[in-house]
Formats: C-alpha cells, sequence, structure tokens
C-alpha cells in the first residue's frame, strides 16, 4: 500500500517514519547503534530522522529507502511510504500517475498548531483524492501530553477538513521522538481513549478499490506494429485506467469517435489472457485496420461516453514560478495526450492556506484556482466526479511541469454542433480495408488538406492551380477543389441563404474528409478565412491532416497559419516554397 506523508515543514514527519522503523525491528541489525554512535562522535543530538538518510541505498532486511520513498512491511503487508521532502516534487508524481498514494498521514506540530502548509497541504490531497487521511498531532512531548492543547488543534483542523469534503480516518496525538503511540499505546495520554497508533492506522487502511467495474478507459501508447512480413495488423498498447476490454468488445477511440472490434488481446509476456482490466499495461489488435495514434482514449461503446471538448472547467494549482496567465500557450498533457491550451477565464482563486477566495487576474506559485481551460483541438477526458483518472492533467511550461489540475466540468464551445454530427459519422463509418499508412507508401504520399486563403484575389486559385499542375506531373495524386463547386451542387439546397457560411464551411470539410480518407492531397483555397472557419473544418478533418497556407503580404484575420507566403505575388517564389514545405513535413518524399 502506498501511502505519503505530508505537513508543514519540520513538524516531524521524518521523525515519525524513522520512529517507526525503529519500533518495529525494521531496522538492519546494529544500525541504531551505529547512527546513535555517529551522533556521539560528532557530538550532534541524535534525531530518529537520521535514520532514513543512514539507510538510503541501502538494501537489507527487506527495507530500502530511495530519494523519497521508505519501504517497510507489517504483519498485514508491504508499504510504501513517500516522505515528500517538499510538496511540489510529490505533486507532480502524484498528478502525472507516476506516483499514487491510497492514503496519508498528515502531521501537524502540537507546539506550533496548524500551519500554512497543514491546510496546503490538506487542500492538495482533497484535489487528488486522496481521502483516507489520518491526522497526526505531533510533539506532544513539548505540550506536556496536554489535552486542550491536542483537541484545540483538533477543532480548528478538523473544521477546515469539513470545508475541504474529507473526513479524517481518524487523529492520534503521537511524539516521533519519544515514541507514543507511534508502534505502541502510550501511557502518557490515557486521556485518549481511542488508543490508536500510527502503525494500527496504517493496517487499518482500506485497500484503493481497482475500478475495474467502472467504464473502461485505456489512453493510447503506443500503436506497434507486427513485424511479419504481410502481416498488417496493429497493437494499440496502453496502460488500462479503469475498467475492462475483452475480446469481441466494441471499442471507439475518441476524440475521432471511431470504432471497431477488439479482435485479441496482447500482454507482452506473450500470455494470452482473454480480458485486461484496470492497472494493467497491454495491449489488443482491431477487426479493422482504423487510425489509431497516441494520445487518443479508448472506450467501450456500450458504456458512459468521455466528454469531448476543447474547453473545460477545473481546479488548478500552480507550481511554476512565473505565473499562469491568460493569453500565453501552455501544453495540457491529459492522459497520453499533449494539446497546446490556454486558460481562457479564472473564475477565483483560493489562497490553499486558508481557503480565503480572491480576484486575480494571474494564477500564481502555489495558488489553488478554478478557472476555464480552452485547448486548441478537441479532446476527450473525464470529470471527476465520473472518473477520477481520466480527469486529471498536467500543465507544462518551458518544457517543464509547472502545474496540474483536475476536470471539473465539461464546457461547450462553438464547434460543438459540427462536433455531435462528426461522431455520428466516424461511429458509422464503413473503415476501408486499405489502412492509410498502405495508400501513404503506395502513392507516396501522405493525405493532406492544403488550405490556401488569404485577401480577395485570382492569384490565390492561380497558386491553387500551379501547385495543383506541379504536383500531379510530379505524380501525386491531386486534386484542387474550388469553393464553388461546392457551393452549387453539395450545398445547392442552403445556397443563398443568410447565415450560412459555418455550414457552407462544414460540408466543405466534409467533402475534404472524404477525400483524405482516399488518401488525396487535396488543395482548396477560401478567402478570409478565420480562425473560426479554421476551428469548424479542425473538427470534421484530423487537425494533423491540415496544412494552412496564408498568400499575402500580411494577414488580416485572427487565423494562425502553418505557412505565411509574404511573396508579393510571386507565383513561382511561393510554388517554390509550398513545395519545400511539403517536404520538410514528410508529406512528400524529400530526395536529399
Ligand atoms: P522536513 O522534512 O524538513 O519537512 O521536516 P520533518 O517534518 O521531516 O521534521 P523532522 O522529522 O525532520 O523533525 C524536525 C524537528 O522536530 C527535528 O529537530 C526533530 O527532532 C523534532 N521533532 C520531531 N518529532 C518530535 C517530537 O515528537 N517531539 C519533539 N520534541 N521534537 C520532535
Ligand atoms: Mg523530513
Amino acid at each position: 500500500m502506498n501511502i505519503v506523508i505530508v505537513g508543514h515543514v519540520d513538524h516531524g514527519k521524518s521523525t515519525i517514519i524513522g520512529r517507526m522503523l525503529a519500533d518495529t525491528d525494521s531496522l538492519p541489525e546494529g544500525k541504531l547503534e551505529q547512527v546513535k554512535e555517529n551522533c556521539r562522535r560528532t557530538s550532534r543530538p541524535f534525531e530518529y530522522a537520521f535514520l532514513l538518510d543512514a539507510l538510503k541505498d541501502e538494501q537489507s532486511q527487506g527495507i530500502t529507502i530511495d530519494s523519497a520513498r521508505v519501504f517497510f512491511k507489517t504483519d498485514k503487508r508491504d508499504y510504501i511510504i513517500i516522505d515528500a521532502p517538499g510538496h511540489i516534487e510529490f505533486l507532480k508524481n502524484m498528478i502525472s500517475g507516476a506516483a499514487r498514494a491510497e492514503a496519508a498521514l498528515l502531521v501537524i506540530d502540537a507546539a506550533e498548531g496548524v500551519r500554512e502548509n497543514s491546510r496546503r497541504h490538506g487542500y492538495m490531497l482533497a484535489m487528488l483524492g486522496i481521502t483516507q487521511v489520518a491526522v497526526l498531532v505531533n510533539k506532544m512531548d513539548l505540550v506536556d501530553y496536554d489535552e486542550k492543547t491536542y483537541r484545540r488543534i483538533v477543532d480548528e483542523y478538523s473544521r477546515f477538513m469539513s470545508e475541504i469534503d474529507i473526513t479524517p480516518h481518524c487523529w492520534i496525538p503521537v511524539s516521533g521522538r519519544e515514541g507514543d503511540n507511534v508502534a505502541s499505546v502510550s501511557a502518557r495520554m490515557p486521556w485518549y481513549e481511542e488508543g490508536r497508533t500510527v502503525l494500527g492506522t496504517l493496517d487499518a487502511f482500506e485497500p484503493e478499490e481497482i475500478p475495474a467495474n467502472q467504464p473502461f478507459r485505456m489512453p493510447v501508447q503506443d500503436v506497434y506494429k507486427f513485424t511479419g512480413r504481410g502481416d498488417d495488423r496493429r497493437i494499440v498498447a496502453g496502460t488500462v485506467e479503469s475498467g475492462a476490454l475483452s475480446a469481441g468488445d466494441e471499442v471507439v477511440f475518441y476524440p475521432s469517435g471511431k470504432k471497431t472490434t477488439v479482435k485479441s488481446i496482447e500482454q507482452f509476456n506473450g500470455s494470452t489472457r482473454k480480458s485486461i482490466t484496470a492497472g494493467m499495461a497491454a495491449g489488443f489488435t482491431l477487426d479493422e485496420q482504423i487510425y489509431v495514434a497516441r494520445g487518443q482514449i479508448a472506450v467501450k461503446s456500450n458504456e458512459p461516453l468521455p466528454s469531448i471538448s476543447t474547453r473545460f472547467r477545473a481546479s488548478v494549482f500552480w507550481l511554476g514560478r512565473k505565473p499562469f496567465v491568460p493569453r500565453k500557450d501552455y501544453i495540457f498533457k491529459l492522459g497520453t495526450a499533449r494539446v497546446v491550451g490556454r486558460l481562457e477565464e479564472i473564475t477565483r482563486v483560493l489562497d490553499a492556506s486558508t481557503l480565503a477566495a480572491g480576484e486575480k487576474s494571474a494564477i500564481e506559485r502555489h495558488d489553488v484556482a478554478e478557472c476555464v481551460v480552452k485547448l486548441g483541438k478537441a479532446m476527450a477526458f473525464d470529470t471527476v466526479d465520473v472518473l477520477a483518472p481520466t480527469s486529471r492533467f498536467v500543465i507544462i511550461d518551458d518544457y517543464e511541469i509547472t502545474g496540474g489540475g483536475i476536470v471539473r466540468e465539461a464546457l461547450k464551445d462553438r464547434q460543438a454542433w459540427v462536433r455531435d454530427k462528426v461522431l455520428i459519422r466516424n461511429y458509422r463509418w464503413e473503415a476501408s480495408i486499405i489502412p492509410a499508412e498502405r495508400r501513404a507508401e503506395k502513392y507516396n504520399q501522405k493525405a493532406r488538406l492544403i488550405l490556401i486563403t488569404g485577401p480577395r484575389s485570382d492569384a490565390k486559385k492561380r497558386l491553387a492551380k500551379e501547385l495543383e499542375s506541379m504536383l500531379f506531373e510530379d505524380g501525386k495524386i491531386v486534386y484542387y477543389l474550388g469553393i464553388g463547386n461546392v457551393l452549387y451542387g453539395v450545398d445547392a439546397d442552403i445556397k443563398g441563404k443568410n447565415n450560412n457560411r459555418s455550414e457552407h464551411i462544414r460540408r466543405l470539410a466534409e467533402v475534404a474528409h472524404i477525400l483524405l480518407e482516399a488518401g488525396v492531397l487535396l488543395i482548396v483555397t477560401a478567402t478570409d478565412m478565420t480562425q473560426e472557419d479554421l476551428e469548424i473544418i479542425k473538427t470534421a478533418v484530423n487537425p494533423e491532416r491540415i496544412e494552412t497556407v496564408w498568400f499575402g503580404e500580411s494577414i488580416t484575420t485572427d487565423i494562425r497559419c502553418d505557412l505565411h507566403l509574404a511573396t508579393d505575388g510571386d507565383i513561382e517564389e511561393s510554388l517554390r516554397r509550398l513545395k519545400e514545405a511539403l517536404q520538410e513535413k514528410g508529406i512528400i518524399f524529400r530526395p536529399w
């Protein structure tokens, strides 16, 4: 069982652990004496916390200690105790899934009372969903084992705990230094009728239920190819966050919404299981070769679906030196997906140490806040009340984890009406038996939508046509789709009606989607495209298959383009740069 021990600095976390190791005979033979002797020789007072340092890198009698983890066992079970030196590392690990704790010991110094980090750590435990918490009021020896002092701290802290919806598992007055109520019941506090000890409490914690009977969720870590000749199968691999999956189940991958059936379950140790459940790192093969990539999340079609949106309401905490601010790009890691996103709105900033809400325009280091996040593309996630593991995310700024949070509520975005249609379309889509990568291999190109926009001018269309002809001569499967070709045919029923721009664009995108499925390099021109137009297209067409080009001196809309051709209308030069960009991105072959 994984236990984390938290609390304000110097309140005695390491001492309590050291004491517990000593009193349970978990230490290697002679270790305690050796450390005491060292202290005597260097005339330092002995500290139980030194035991932890002394044990680092030592492995004997089943106890090992690395940077922040203590492994030890009782008659009942094995424990890993995470003694987080600062809460920051621990938080990073917890939120990124590198560490999980099922229960926590929260230490408060009886003499100093409740301090800032006592509250802050309590709040973070609540946010991380660790609700089994034992509160240890330590250093009772310093307050003469006084019941009133103990009760006062219990009163004050339990009021705080109820505000954050945690009911502590128990409260224990202890002295780490003297060993009271650590491994055995102390005779010095007869007024403490519960008679609990730290050790007994560990054994009384309930193991976290493995969420096997919850909806299936597996963020796709990678897609591996079988290496055999002529074997087109792929293994979709990842770690199951919750639920279970068996061969024959219908799976849907989000955010695309593509659906197929599980052909076989594959495990890396070669065992042939019929199903996989929460906590397992495993893989499976599919009946049809639909496009699946890292970052998508696999769910079962007959179970509650995740939310899919570019926007959500979240609780976040911030660890970065630079504050978390609006109008700046950050990377959000949800499951195995990384996506650029922004802080759209700060609803309120809580001072975690007091729980007071304040008005702020930035989320500062160590702040906890409620906010709205807007992602650059739609992602699948759960809300924390439905499934905690897939509600967590990490925020990265400058290659460093600077924050994390949980999704509280999915919010609608402006593309929801398009997405709803696309999800149904993908769900019903009859997949080709020819995988997209076979097509790419055969055609020697990657299917892409090349969207050329810019101010109204004939040059745009000319550029598009010349690009088509150049690529055609190079042997590519390419097609230029003039927007008028869609306007009068596909759009015949809505043509001329007002306010139908979005619907025109959606239909254009649907046509593009079909041609991309066919493996084509599709060139489309449109005048003065905005970011919102692009968002619609990105909802209907896989955003990774879109290349946007602005043709003109200066970009006059809010669109964010992949390539800006400020070539003064020079078609030759523009063609050269376009081709180079396509080659650089590996969309067409580069022969050098
Ligand atoms: P950090 O790791 O720095 O956050 O501190 P910590 O919480 O691990 O505290 P640590 O165990 O290092 O103890 C801090 C100081 O408090 C040390 O000098 C300990 O000797 C002292 N201390 C810890 N527990 C007790 C106790 O029960 N009684 C008394 N009198 N002193 C204690
Ligand atoms: Mg310590």
